[in-house]
């Protein structure tokens, strides 16, 4: 439920910073899950900001988001070291499994599907992080228990 007295004490707390911005939008994050489009005009009002300006922040880093999340991420790395050990098809596994694209979140709400470029685990690749947890050596089967747990 977005609330704009709580949004502009989040404000309130960081503006005196230097670089207010991101602290705002991180604690906006933390808050609602992602940043709404409500508290862009309010950060953009405060800090004398146009909204484009918040805006770019908020799509430049890829930590931020725009539309509420699922309760669970499912994240598949697409960068070189994965692309190489098969992820592509891996990627067409999971979009299949979960009736949807990368970027997107399913009707229920429960998983959201992002890619990510490296996990920093390519000698176990091809991976994917469901949540905090790290799981490589990507196959059809992991692919399939994957998708269990992140609908439960
Ligand atoms: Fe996928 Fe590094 S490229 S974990």
């Amino acid at each position: 439920q977005y609330d704009e007295g709580e949004v502009a004490e989040i404000i309130a707390d960081h503006a005196g910073l230097e670089g207010p911005m991101l602290p705002i939008l991180h604690g906006i994050q933390e808050r609602y899950g992602h940043v709404p489009e409500a508290a862009v005009r309010q950060i953009a009002a405060a800090l004398n900001l146009t909204r484009a300006e918040v805006y770019g922040v908020v799509t430049f880093y890829h930590d931020f988001h725009k539309e509420p999340r699922g309760r669970h991420v499912l994240k598949v790395c697409r960068a070189e070291a994965c692309q190489a050990a098969g992820s592509d098809a891996m990627a067409g596994a999971f979009e299949r499994a979960l009736g949807v694209k990368f970027g997107e979140t399913t009707e229920d709400g429960q998983v959201t599907l992002e890619a990510v470029y490296c996990l920093g685990l390519c000698a176990a690749a091809p991976s994917a992080m469901l949540d905090r947890r790290i799981v490589g050596r990507l196959n059809e089967a992991k692919i399939g228990a994957l998708v269990e747990e992140a609908r439960l």
